[in-house]
Parts: C-alpha cells; sequence; structure tokens
C-alpha cells in the first residue's frame, strides 16, 4: 500500500504569505496523524526558533506517523536534526548541472563526499534517513543513479525523486521512476512532485505505478510557487481510480481542508477537485434531475466520504425537479400548474442577476402560491466596518482580510472607520469566525458588523 508522507509543516509553510504557530502546526500533526499519514516532515530545524521549538515539542507527542526534519547537506542542519530528536531526517542536496555549477558552486564528486558524509553522520546517530536529489528530474541519469547509490551505501533507505520545477508528465516520469528503481540498490522511493503545470498529483500516481512507494502531499496542494500533490486529490484519486483500499479516514479530508484554509488564508477555489465548494453542487437542470434520481448519474463518488454534503443550485439553469426539491426543503408544496409558474419568475430573475439567492425563490413561492414560507434560508451577508491603530498602514491589513473567506468587497476609507467589508457566508457560525479571524490581526482596534437583511443587486449598471 502506497505511504504518506505528508509536508504541509514544511513544504506548505514555504508558500507565499503562509506562517504557522506553533500550536497550529501542533493542531495540524495531530488531525494527519488520526487521519493515517505514515509520515509527517516537520520543517528545517534551523530556519527558525520556533521552528525548532515545534520540532522538539511535536517529537515528544509520540505520534503514530514517523517525524521527519527536512536539512540541507550541511552537517550543522543535520547535527540539529539529531539533538532535535526526529524519527527521520531528509538530506536534500540538488544533482541537476543548473543548481550544482550556478547555485551551489560545488562540483558533482564534492556533492557526493557531502551526501555521504551528512547521511553517514546521521545514521550513526541513530536516525533513519532520506536522500533527496532536488531536481532530479532535470539530473543527468548516470550522475543521479552514482549518488542516490552513493547516499543508499552511506546508511539512506529512502530515496525522493523530486520534480523540483513540476516539468515531468506522467509518461516520462513512470519511465524515469521504473529505470531509477531498476538501477538502485534496493531501497524506498518518494515522489515528490510540484504542480506548475497542474501534472503533480496525475505525475505522483505514475510514479507509484512505476513502483515508488511513497507519495509527498500537502493538504490543499500548498508549497512553494504553484505548490505540490494536494492530499485529498491524491488520497481519493488512488482509492476510487485505482481502487486501493487504503488505511486513511477519508471523512477527516474536509475537516483537515478547512482548518489548513483557515489557518493559511489560502481559501480553497470552489472549482478545486474534491474539496472546493462546487465538488458535490449540480446547476443545470439535466444535472440536477439526474442526481436527484440517483445521485451517481452526475458523481464519480458520494460527498459523504469525504465529509462533504451535496448542493443544488436553483437559478435560471433549472428545471422542475431542482425546484420542487428546494422548494420542499422549506415545507413548500406546488401543484404542477404553480411550480411552472414559479420557474418562469425564478428564470426571469436569473436573467437579470448572476445569482439567485434563496430569498428570492421564497419570495417568489409566497407570491405565486399566496403563503408565507416559514422557514428562515441559510446564508448571510454582511457589511464590517474596521478602525485600526493610528500608526498601522492600512494596506498592509487590506492584504490580509481580502483573502479571507467569505469576504467579497473591501474598501479603505476615509472618515471614522478606516476600512468596510462586505462579506457574504453560509452561516452565523461562519461570520462569527470571520469576526474573530479579523479581530486577533493585530492593529486592528474595533469592528462593527451589521447583517443585511435584503438585497438590491445591480442598480443603474453598478454592483451596490
Ligand atoms: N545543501 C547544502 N547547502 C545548500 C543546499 C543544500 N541542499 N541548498 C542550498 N545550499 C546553500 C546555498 O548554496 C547557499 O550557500 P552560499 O550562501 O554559500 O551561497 C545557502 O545554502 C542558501 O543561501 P542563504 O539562504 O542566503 O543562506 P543562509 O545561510 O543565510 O540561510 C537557511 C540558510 C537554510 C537557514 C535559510 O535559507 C532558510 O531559512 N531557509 C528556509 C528553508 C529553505 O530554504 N528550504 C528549502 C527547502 S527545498
Ligand atoms: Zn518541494
Amino acid at each position: 500500500m502506497v505511504k504518506i508522507l505528508d509536508t504541509t509543516l514544511r513544504e506548505g509553510e514555504q508558500t507565499a504569505g503562509v506562517s504557522f504557530t506553533i500550536n497550529e502546526k501542533m493542531t495540524l500533526a495531530k488531525m494527519l496523524d488520526d487521519f493515517g499519514v505514515d509520515m509527517i516532515e516537520v520543517g528545517h530545524p534551523n530556519v527558525s526558533p520556533k521552528i525548532e521549538e515545534f520540532i522538539r515539542k511535536v517529537v515528544k507527542e509520540n505520534l503514530k506517523a514517523d517525524v521527519v526534519g527536512h536539512v540541507r547537506a550541511v552537517k550543522g542542519d543535520v547535527e540539529m536534526a539529531v539533538d532535535c530528536e526526529v524519527d527521520r531526517v531528509a538530506i536534500f542536496l540538488a544533482t541537476s548541472n543548473v543548481h550544482l555549477k550556478d547555485k551551489l558552486k560545488m562540483t558533482k564528486e564534492v556533492a557526493i563526499e557531502k551526501v555521504v558524509d551528512c547521511v553517514q553522520y546521521a545514521k550513526d546517530h541513530g536516525l533513519k534517513v532520506r536522500y533527496t536529489p532536488e531536481d532530479a528530474t532535470r539530473t543527468d541519469f548516470n550522475y543521479l543513479i552514482e549518488i542516490c547509490n552513493a547516499a543508499i551505501d552511506a546508511g539512506a533507505d529512502r530515496i525522493s525523486v523530486a520534480d523540483t520545477v513540476g516539468v515531468m508528465q506522467p509518461h516520462i516520469f513512470y519511465d524515469l521512476v521504473k529505470t531509477i528503481k531498476a538501477n538502485l540498490k534496493p531501497v524506498g522511493i518518494d515522489v515528490h512532485c510540484h504542480n506548475d503545470f497542474g501534472l503533480a498529483v496525475a505525475n505522483a500516481m505514475a510514479g507509484v505505478r512505476a513502483g515508488a512507494d511513497c507519495v509527498h502531499t500537502t493538504v490543499n496542494g500548498i508549497g512553494e510557487r504553484t505548490g505540490i500533490v494536494d492530499l485529498s486529490n491524491f488520497v481519493v484519486a488512488t482509492h476510487i481510480l485505482d481502487n486501493e483500499n487504503l488505511k486513511y479516514d477519508l471523512k477527516m479530508l474536509k475537516q483537515i481542508s478547512a482548518y489548513v484554509e483557515k489557518i493559511t488564508g489560502i481559501y480553497v477555489y470552489p472549482l478545486m477537485p474534491i474539496m472546493g465548494d462546487n465538488a458535490f453542487t449540480h446547476k443545470s437542470g439535466v444535472h440536477t434531475d439526474g442526481v436527484l434520481k440517483n445521485p451517481s448519474t452526475y458523481e464519480p463518488f458520494s460527498p459523504e466520504m469525504v465529509g462533504k454534503e451535496r448542493k443544488i443550485i436553483v437559478d435560471k439553469f433549472a428545471g422542475r425537479r431542482a425546484v420542487m426539491s428546494k422548494l420542499n426543503q422549506y415545507g413548500i408544496e406546488a401543484s404542477d400548474e404553480d411550480l411552472l409558474k414559479i420557474i418562469h419568475e425564478i428564470k426571469k430573475v436569473g436573467d437579470e442577476r448572476k445569482i439567485v439567492h434563496e430569498t428570492d425563490i421564497l419570495d417568489i413561492a409566497e407570491k405565486v402560491l399566496g403563503v408565507k414560507a416559514v422557514t428562515i434560508p441559510t446564508g448571510v451577508d454582511a457589511v464590517l466596518f474596521l478602525r485600526l491603530e493610528a500608526h498601522i498602514y492600512t494596506t498592509s491589513i487590506s492584504r490580509k482580510i481580502k483573502n479571507m473567506k467569505g469576504v467579497e468587497k473591501l474598501y479603505e476609507m476615509s472618515g471614522d472607520e478606516d476600512i468596510s467589508i462586505y462579506a457574504s457566508l453560509k452561516n452565523v457560525a461562519e461570520l462569527n469566525n470571520l469576526i474573530e479571524d479579523i479581530r486577533s490581526i493585530p492593529g486592528v482596534l474595533a469592528t462593527s458588523t451589521r447583517v443585511v437583511l435584503k438585497k438590491y443587486g445591480e442598480v443603474n449598471g453598478n454592483s451596490c
């Protein structure tokens, strides 16, 4: 069974704009451990004092997963990992010509000496060792095999084939990993696939097919530049498409993704496979009719499997079945004739506006049927006003807030308030989270929130 090394806490923290607190890291490490990943890469101990402090702390947690420190091929780095008492150390040193010549300014021979030296040191101090030839996929093949076999002879039990700039394609990566495996002494093989061309998950799956037994992932696919293999995408694709019976607690995926969304401020885009809001959302009448009859008509697997829910959108694309099912959710029944009238009105609204809100549907139903709907729809829109401390650069706060979940518009203003925000959220709990997140930003002095009761879309062609 393929192993997962999750590196959200190392590679993930290298994402632009991301930095975790020790508590956030600890919570995530425990979640990943409960989910069932085999290894958790926790960071370079010598990058910063807090990273070192976290590593020293997490090794004491006795997680089921191996705790992996990540270090350069520098003796001092390895010594620090040894001192932190991690289970395993991942020593990386790039092997491609461009990295050796222009970045490291090192000959191929010296690179081998450094790797052997560091691997041996870590091994002699009781650590399990992985060697990562960084930029392996752009490395001269014979040299790649030579340095990896030298690392294995020195005590490395895993080699990570790093597609550092994401230039692989599945069929090429398959051949490469297969040939690497055939030429290496017996060893575990990791694949570390970057997503520069959107091929990370496909390449990782090809790598596994070719004989790799461990894939590096991050939650929500975060990482340097455009990130690496997304945990949920890889695990679920392997489970469903490759028919692998994996040991992971898939139902936890939504919760883990939502947590990382919250602590990174990088929100999962709606069309993202599996974790995106749209992954199990159906809109057009033909699709919604099919899904309401049998979800597998338009879903490759059920949302419950990954802790999510199905959503049916009703707007101008809706047909009778979707509208009836939406009305039924609110305890409203309608005759065939009234249903057609309601649909007609919904389509009119849908032609005029980008979004048909549930309140619109209920308004229409009330008018057509002459009854009052008793249930209050979900979804809450709010306007928030913020006052900042005098010395604070307003734009630095705006930058932090503008990507927060639910924030649709943000204005920096003159007058008593410094910033105003228009936010649209699923429920009051989400609104509350947004307010808490904003209040926790240093420099935010006060917030005041107004809940929107009714919206009037476009006025004279301008959005209001
Ligand atoms: N093994 C050995 N040396 C390496 C290396 C490796 N795998 N990768 C890079 N280096 C060298 C570079 O050649 C450069 O050396 P030079 O200064 O002699 O030219 C140095 O490491 C990196 O440059 P710089 O960041 O300016 O060095 P620094 O000594 O000030 O800081 C770190 C080193 C590691 C503490 C710092 O870069 C850092 O905090 N990095 C964050 C972690 C990181 O970069 N991770 C990447 C993982 S893929
Ligand atoms: Zn990487």
